[in-house]
């Protein structure tokens, strides 16, 4: 299998050395397009692929090609596709707010997937949810499912526009998380500890928490419910949290995202 990632910036990148880890494709097969001859060099360096500055005749010998660019550098990349692009190859891009027949129509091109990944792709532990144009089969489908899962889980949305909810959910979503563990490393320093030892204390708190949703068997409720106790500390925080709102706070936050994720589809 040959591939083309056209943008190699975190994202792309984050495919590329997934895509080899898991041995996917070969480093003479993968050809990454990047602009940025700073970012060009490190690619060079790292030996992530073969490294090209612009789009041009590579692409058509790609089984697939990747667009990573940001979605404002679309344009700056779209003549090239068209020149180069064969009726059968899949474009695979993850481009933000990007609908799949505006990329099919400034493509030419019908083969056209559209996926929202997150950052911790980086690290083979991202979520991205996909929809594919309907001249797909199954069996390109699938290719493309194996490819996303090097970078973490995946799920199918028949309906492309559930694409938005995905990209305020989990595409945004490892950001809600900083921001989340932010604000306790800040009430820890509050509360007198030095910033490193506040930090500890609370990513060791999400990461068995986290664990324990997965392994406890138990409801979310089940697990708040075990460890406020009636009259206790966790409950005087709790009540503070519902008096301020916070958790109507946090939807109408990724409710706004969705929306803002729907004006940028248009
Ligand atoms: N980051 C996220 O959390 C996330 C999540 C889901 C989806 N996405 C989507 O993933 C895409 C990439 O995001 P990112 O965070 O990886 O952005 P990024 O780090 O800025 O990477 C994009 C790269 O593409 C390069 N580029 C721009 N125009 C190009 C061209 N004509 N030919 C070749 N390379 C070109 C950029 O170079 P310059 O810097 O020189 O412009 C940059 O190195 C975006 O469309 C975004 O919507 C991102």
């Amino acid at each position: 299998m040959k591939i083309a990632i056209v943008g190699c910036g975190n994202m792309g990148m984050a495919f590329a050395k997934s895509f080899l880890q898991y041995d996917l494709v070969k480093k003479e097969n993968l050809f990454l397009i990047e602009k940025s001859a700073e970012r060009a060099d490190v690619l060079r360096e790292e030996r992530a692929g073969v490294v090209v500055d612009v789009v041009s005749g590579h692409i058509a010998e790609c089984d697939i090609v990747i667009l990573s660019v940001k979605p404002q550098d679309f344009a700056s990349v779209q003549a090239g596709l068209r020149e180069f692009l064969e009726p059968q190859q899949v474009v695979l891009s993850i481009m933000a707010g990007i609908p799949i027949a505006t990329i099919q129509e400034k493509l030419d091109h019908r083969l056209v997937i559209r996926a929202m990944p997150n950052t911790p792709a980086m690290i083979g532990m991202g979520i991205t949810g996909f929809s594919a144009a309907k001249e797909l089969s199954f069996a390109q489908l699938l290719k493309v499912d194996n490819l996303i899962n090097a970078t973490g889980r995946s799920v199918f949305l028949e309906d492309e526009t559930m694409l938005d909810a995905v990209t305020a959910l989990s595409g945004s979503g490892p950001a809600y998380f900083y921001y989340l563990v932010k604000a306790m490393v800040e009430a820890g320093k509050q509360m007198g500890f030095e910033e490193s030892m506040a930090t500890l204390l609370v990513k060791q708190t999400m990461l068995g928490s986290f664990h324990l949703i997965n392994n406890a068997d138990k409801s979310l409720d089940d697990l708040i419910k075990a460890v406020a106790s009636k009259g206790g500390t966790t409950e005087a925080a709790l009540s503070q949290f519902e008096a301020g709102n916070l958790s109507k706070t946090l939807q109408a936050g990724i409710l706004a995202a969705e929306q803002r994720a729907k004006e940028l589809s248009k």
